[in-house]
């Protein structure tokens, strides 16, 4: 049975007093069974925030791609493991855009993740150009070619896709629960081509762009989509338990 997620991506908002405010208040009412909630927060409120929470797991924004080294200011996964993180996003476009990031780099990031034991939410999509020319598959499945699909199946199994068109980001903008659905079919389809029909099924893949209490309902509803990757709506905490209540329980 495939897990479903609810991930919040908090990106570079909120500080640590918000943060454990924030979880001690989801904390109280407990996602719908079979649901995993995690929250993408800043590095310095992952070790705090890894401590509040019985059930949400917390993930890191970002990693470096080498174990340690001389890289004044950045961040290396084993300080994020032992920070309490279980899981880092990878590949957000926001990430690509602002800061160069293509895909061998973030598979060499996603590889040494995997390898420190964390879990990769890998995120993909498309700009606004390539989804009018009708080109929006063959961008997304060039993502994943230089990406996901080149880890071994055992890593490939410790990975979460997350769909994000970007058009769709931070712009009151959704995907219509069709599109959404269609690329997540797409995409299962092309990694049961490279790792075989179980490892395909057992992927989860989230929507991300635009989640909100009043669209989560209809997009989770879909036969691919396994839960959502929600920006802005994660912050306010009446609509991120709204959107974890909208996950029908497993
Ligand atoms: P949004 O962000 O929900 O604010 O559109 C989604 C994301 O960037 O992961």
């Amino acid at each position: 049975m495939r897990k479903k997620i609810i991930a919040g991506n908090w990106k570079m908002n909120s500080d640590i007093d918000f943060g454990v405010d924030f979880l001690q208040k989801i904390t109280q009412i407990q996602p719908p069974s079979g649901v995993e909630v995690i929250l993408g927060v800043p590095f310095i409120s992952i070790y705090e925030l890894s401590k509040v929470s019985d059930f949400v797991s917390i993930a890191a924004q970002n990693c470096h791609q080498k174990e340690s080294g001389a890289f004044t200011g950045e961040i290396s996964v084993n300080m994020l493991k032992s920070a309490g993180a279980s899981h880092v996003i990878l590949g957000h476009s926001e990430r690509r855009q602002y800061f160069n990031e293509f895909d061998e780099l973030i598979l060499e990031k996603m590889s040494i993740a995997l390898k420190a034991g964390l879990k990769v939410i890998y995120c993909c999509g498309e700009p606004l150009d390539q989804r009018e020319a009708e080109t929006h598959e063959a961008f997304v499945k060039s993502q994943l070619s230089d990406s996901i699909l080149k880890l071994s199946e055992d890593q490939m199994k410790q990975v979460v896709i997350a769909y994000e068109p970007i058009w769709a980001i931070g712009t009151g903008k959704t995907a219509s629960s069709s599109q959404a659905q269609d690329m997540h079919a797409f995409i299962r389809h092309l990694v049961k081509e490279e790792f075989g029909q179980s490892v395909g099924e057992e992927l989860t893949i989230l929507y991300g762009g635009s989640v909100k209490p009043a669209n989560s309902e209809e997009l989770f509803a879909q036969p691919d989509v396994d839960g959502g990757l929600v920006g802005g709506a994660s912050l306010k905490t009446e609509s991120f338990q709204q959107i974890i209540q909208s996950m029908k329980p497993v």
